[in-house]
């Protein structure tokens, strides 16, 4: 193209109508090609600038350069606004509604203790033992009285029992899992073979080892002819299904009112000797409390805290743990959620 003032006034007023129709920025690439790419009427006009004498170049290259740079400042324009009522639609159109449920819905799990509990439960069913309850708020009376605790045995004293106000209602916060014996014995006739799993209550500090909230679990056999080495039987038996196959036990003389004789029982664990709980043959006192012929019948008992098998299973060092319900602990023992 020679230069011409007309032509050069009509392909600016043509690149100019060009970029204010184009409707997005696809088109706009387009007309910037045609109108302002190395093809186009602007270009060439710039590039005939070369051809033409010293004065001329000057007078006509501002001409051009103004023609261009209307031009570009149009298309500059004109691109930003395209691209906010791109961005504008991209926001709508691919809006996500982070109120709708996850599809990814992480699964409850039961709390380990939930699950010891119920391992333990099995366990004994497959004995053919049942598995009996009772309440957390306790009568007195089937807490203390009746499993031969004496009115001023220390367990009663208020440093280690929750009375429950007003104090003549005669009411504890179960301090073991132990009143539950009393009631399956009053409830039902030997022969009795039960385990009782169940939270109890001590007035005692949250500290690595403690909690006031706290679970056990008793085992109660009552039956003809039923010796210390039926009871010695069932806790090996116990130990190593909790703790492995080669788990021994071991009975220490000891004392509980409701019991006699009474003994601790240790369990041989990653090679030392761990306290696990309590038993014993069944106190005759015990037994005629609740009306079963101590001629005729005998029985043991036993206790253990369940959070110490737990801790002791597991390795876990700190009772928080246990009671803070922190998913991350429970996670380890493949239930919480993911
Ligand atoms: N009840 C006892 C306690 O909480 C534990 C216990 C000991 C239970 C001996 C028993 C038993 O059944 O025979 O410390």
């Amino acid at each position: 193209m020679s230069l011409n003032i007309a032509d050069l006034s009509s392909a600016t007023k043509s690149a100019l109508a060009a970029i204010a129709s184009a409707k997005d920025l696809n088109q706009l690439k387009v007309v910037k090609t045609e109108h302002l790419g190395d093809k186009s009427d602007l270009s060439k006009a710039s590039q005939s600038l070369g051809k033409l004498a010293a004065e001329e170049k000057a007078e006509f290259g501002k001409i051009v350069g103004a023609a261009k740079s209307e031009v570009v400042a149009a298309f500059d324009s004109r691109l930003r606004v395209l691209e906010t009522e791109r961005d504008e639609r991209v926001l709508v159109e691919e809006r996500v509604d982070i109120t709708l449920p996850s599809s990814k819905q992480p699964k409850g799990g039961l709390h380990p203790l939930t699950i010891l509990t119920n391992e333990i439960s099995d366990l004994f069913i497959g004995l053919g033992y049942r598995v009996a309850e009772g309440p957390e708020l306790e009568a007195e009376w089937l807490n203390f009285d009746a499993l031969n605790i004496p009115a001023d045995h220390p367990a009663r004293t208020m440093q280690d029992t929750f009375f429950i106000e007003p104090l003549d209602s005669k009411l504890v916060l179960r301090t073991h899992t132990s009143p539950v014996q009393i009631r399956t014995m009053l409830e039902n006739k030997p022969p009795i073979y039960v385990i009782c799993p169940g939270r109890t209550y001590r007035a005692d500090e949250l500290d690595a080892t403690h909690t006031p909230v706290f679970s056990q679990v008793e085992g109660l056999v009552i039956d003809r002819g039923i010796t210390m080495a039926d009871l010695k039987g069932t806790l090996d038996y116990f130990a190593q299904s909790i703790f492995g196959p080669d788990v021994k036990t071991r009975l220490r003389p000891s004392f509980f009112p409701f019991t006699e004789p009474s003994a601790e029982v240790d369990f041989f664990f990653n090679g030392r000797w761990i306290e696990w709980g309590g038993c014993g043959m069944v106190n005759p006192k015990v037994l005629e409390v609740c009306g079963i012929d101590t001629k005729e019948f005998s029985g043991f008992a036993f206790g253990m805290g369940l959070e110490r098998t737990l801790m002791v299973r597991h390795g876990i060092t700190d009772m928080h743990d246990i009671v803070e319900g922190d998913i991350r602990f429970t996670r380890s023992f493949g239930t919480g959620g993911r």
